[in-house]
């Protein structure tokens, strides 16, 4: 994702509202290597936030705090470890085809598929900012889980928080 649709997916997570349909769609989710090191959170080749995973199994920050924001707002109806449940799907395989963009516009508007019957609803959390700030962190970590890049449970070894993980959280948080 080039930086100004990066711009536009953070101003649409401020003034979305729910009943706005969303744009374009099915755009796979390309490459996961990480290439480009932004201050502690990595970027693929297209800009989109990616893990990076050291070879004795030590996660980067934004993976490690992604498994407690899903952990503490996802897993209730996800399952744990993204590994779906009765309710709603697995997003450890969902990542597989779901693109930045788009994993970003249904979290901030939700998605309810108006099959007969279906009573299940993804709620919308664009006024949620212990989701919307952590936004990244949790695609991050179900990137790496839908890679296979990390396994279930908790990551063993993480980073160091990086400072400017710190600053975004303040401001964010408190605006
Ligand atoms: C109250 C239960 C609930 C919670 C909490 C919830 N979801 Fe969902 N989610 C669902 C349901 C149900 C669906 C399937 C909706 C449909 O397709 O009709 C879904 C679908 C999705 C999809 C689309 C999957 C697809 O097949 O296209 C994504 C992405 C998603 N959720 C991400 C998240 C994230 C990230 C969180 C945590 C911030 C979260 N959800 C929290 C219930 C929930």
């Amino acid at each position: 994702m080039s930086k100004s649709k990066f711009a536009l997916a953070s101003a649409l997570a401020l003034t979305f509202t729910p009943t706005t349909p969303l744009g374009a769609r099915a755009e796979p989710p390309g490459d996961p290597t990480a290439v480009t090191d932004d201050s502690g959170k990595w970027r693929d080749k297209n800009g989109d936030p990616t893990y990076k995973v050291s070879a004795d199994g030590t996660v980067d920050w934004y993976t490690y705090s992604g498994f407690r924001r899903y952990h503490s707002d996802c897993h209730v109806c996800h399952g744990p470890d993204g590994e779906g449940s009765s309710y709603a799907p697995a997003l450890a395989d969902k990542l597989k085809t779901i693109a930045y963009a788009e994993f970003y516009g249904i979290v901030v508007s939700g998605k309810k598929d108006l099959g007969a019957g279906n009573e299940k609803v993804m709620p919308a959390f664009a006024e949620n900012k212990n989701v919307m700030c952590y936004l990244d962190d949790i695609y991050i970590y179900l990137r790496a889980r839908a890679q296979d890049a990390i396994p279930r449970g908790r990551p063993p070894k993480h980073a160091d928080k990086p400072a400017a993980f710190d600053e975004a959280e303040t401001k964010c948080m408190g605006e």
